[in-house]
C-alpha cells in the first residue's frame, strides 16, 4: 500500500475512493480495481519497447480478468488482448475491442470458436496442434477468407514458481513438440496453405515466474528456431511472442523483478541472439495477464464470526472465500490482508482468515497478522486482481461478488453482484412423470 492510499480518516483508498465507502455502497464481498494501476503497468511495458525502438504488442492475457470494462481499458491504452474461448471473445466483441488486436489461443479450439474468430476477423490465431490446422483451413475455405497465424511451440523449458527446470523431454498439452519435428511439419503445412499467413512463433513457459533465466532461455530458443526455419525452409518469422508469466509480489517473501524489467532483459536476449544468427530483429510480443490485473485488484470482505482454538491460530471468518478466490485452496497461494479502516494499525494477533464455504480447505490465509478485529470490520485482501474473480464459482450457491472500477476518486460498478434469482435463472423444475 502506497502512503497516498491512506486518506485523512486513516482509511485505505483504492483509486482515490475510500474502501469503507465502497463496502458500504456496494456490499461485500467486493472486488475493486485501481484502474490507474492497470494503465500504469500497460504503459510501463510499452515504454520498454519504445525506448529500444523494437516493434511490439502488449497483449493482455484476458483470462486473468475478463470483463467488458477491462477490455475497454486495455483498448484505451492501445494494448492487444489474448482470448482463449468463445466467451472471452464475445466479451471483447461486446466491449467493441478492435478485433485486429485480438489473438486467439487454446489447445482445443472448437470449430464453432474458430468460425466465430474468423467471422469477426480476429487479428491472430495461435495454432496449437495439427487438428487445428485442418479445422481452420476448412473454416477459412468455407468462407473464402484468410487469416494471420502463429505457431505455438513447446520450448523445452518448464518453469515453476520460483524455479525452472530444463527438460529434454517436454510434457505439456500445449503447442508443437520440437524434438520430434512436429513444429517443422506444422510450419510446412501452414506455408502450404494459401489461407493462412504465417507471422511468427510463440512460447509460454508458465506463470508467476521469478527467475529471469527461464525467460531468456525460451527467448533464445525461439530465435534459434527462427534461424533454423530460415535456413531449412526459407521462412523468417516477423514476430516472436514470448508469452506471459512475469511474477508479482503477493507477500513480503516475494522479491520479483519489476514486470517491465523481465521484458527488457528478454528483448536484449532476442537482440543478441538475432545478431549472432544474422536474423532481422523481429517484432516482440508479450502476453502478461497477472502482472497487469493482479496488483490492481483488491477483495473487500466483512468480518463475521470467530473461533478460538486453544494453542492454535484463531479463525476469523469472512463473508467470502473459495467461491471468489480459489487460489489459496487450489495452489496454496498467499496474500496479504489489511484492516480497511486502518491499514497501518499495529497488529495484535496472527489469525487464519476462513471463508464461509462448507469446506475445511476454504481458508484464504493461513497466517495473517492483524489488529484485533470485531464483527463488521472490513478487510482488504491485496493483489487479488488476477485469477480471482476470473476463477470465481457459485459453490454452495453463493452469488459471485460485484466488481467496481475506481479511478480519480470515482467508483463505477462494472460487474453487478449476482442475485439469488441469477442463481436459479437457468434451473428448470422437474416433476415426476
Ligand atoms: N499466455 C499464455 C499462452 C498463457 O497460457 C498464460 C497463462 C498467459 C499468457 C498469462 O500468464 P500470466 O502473465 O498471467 O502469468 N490460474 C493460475 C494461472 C494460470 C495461467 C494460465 N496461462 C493462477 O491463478 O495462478
Amino acid at each position: 500500500i502506497a502512503p497516498d492510499q491512506i486518506n485523512a480518516a486513516g482509511h485505505l483508498t483504492i483509486g482515490g475512493v475510500d474502501s469503507l465507502e465502497l463496502a458500504k455502497e456496494y456490499g461485500t464481498p467486493l472486488v475493486v480495481y485501481d484502474v490507474a494501476q492497470i494503465r500504469r503497468q500497460i504503459r510501463a511495458f510499452k515504454k520498454v519497447f519504445e525506448q529500444r525502438q523494437v516493434d511490439y504488442a502488449v497483449s493482455y492475457a484476458s483470462k486473468a480478468f475478463a470483463a467488458i470494462a477491462m477490455y475497454q481499458v486495455v483498448a484505451h491504452e492501445g494494448g492487444h488482448v489474448d482470448v482463449v474461448s468463445a466467451g472471452e471473445l464475445y466479451t471483447a466483441i461486446k466491449a467493441n475491442f478492435p478485433m485486429e488486436n485480438v489473438s486467439f489461443h487454446g489447445n482445443n479450439k472448437s470449430r464453432a470458436e474458430l468460425e466465430m474468430a474468423v467471422d469477426h476477423h480476429v487479428g491472430m490465431i495461435v495454432i496449437d496442434n495439427f487438428h487445428e490446422i485442418e479445422l481452420l483451413n476448412e473454416v477459412l475455405a468455407s468462407r473464402d477468407q484468410s487469416i494471420d497465424v502463429m505457431i505455438r511451440i513447446t520450448p523445452g523449458i518448464s518453469a515453476h514458481t520460483n524455479k525452472y527446470i530444463q527438460t529434454g523431454q517436454v510434457d505439456s498439452k500445449f503447442g508443437f513438440d520440437l524434438q520430434s519435428g512436429q513444429a517443422d511439419e506444422a510450419l510446412q503445412k501452414i506455408l502450404a496453405s494459401p489461407r493462412m499467413h504465417m507471422k511468427g512463433l510463440h512460447a509460454h513457459i508458465g506463470s508467476q515466474i521469478f527467475e529471469l533465466n527461464g525467460f531468456q532461455m525460451a527467448a533464445a530458443k525461439l530465435v534459434e528456431i527462427a534461424a533454423h526455419w530460415r535456413d531449412e525452409f526459407g521462412y523468417e518469422p516477423e514476430i516472436v511472442n514470448v508469452g506471459g508469466g512475469f511474477g508479482i509480489r503477493y507477500v513480503s517473501a516475494d522479491h520479483p523483478l519489476k514486470p517491465e524489467d523481465f521484458v527488457a532483459a528478454i528483448i536484449e536476449t532476442i537482440k543478441e541472439e538475432t545478431q549472432k544468427l544474422n536474423l532481422k530483429m523481429p517484432a516482440v510480443w508479450i502476453e502478461p495477464g497477472r502482472s497487469i490485473a493482479g496488483p490492481a485488484g483488491y477483495n473487500l470482505y466483512t468480518v463475521g464470526s470467530r473461533k478460538d482454538v486453544p494453542g492454535l491460530l484463531p479463525y476469523v471468518m469472512i463473508d467470502g472465500g473459495m467461491g471468489d478466490n480459489i487460489r489459496p485452496a487450489l495452489y496454496e497461494a498467499e496474500y496479504e490482508t489489511v484492516l480497511a479502516a486502518d491499514p497501518q494499525a499495529e497488529n495484535a494477533e496472527t489469525v487464519r482468515l476462513a471463508g464461509k464455504y462448507c469446506e475445511s480447505g476454504d481458508i484464504l490465509s493461513q497466517h495473517q497478522p492483524l489488529p484485533k478485529t470485531k464483527p463488521g470490520d472490513v478487510l482488504a485482501m491485496l493483489d487479488t486482481g488476477a485469477y480471482g474473480y476470473a476463477m470465481a464459482s457459485n459453490y454452495n450457491r453463493n452469488p459471485r461478488p460485484a466488481v467496481v472500477f475506481a479511478e480519480n476518486g470515482q467508483a463505477h460498478l462494472v460487474i453487478e453482484r449476482e442475485s439469488l434469482d441469477d442463481l436459479v435463472h437457468l434451473d428448470r423444475s422437474y416433476s415426476q412423470a
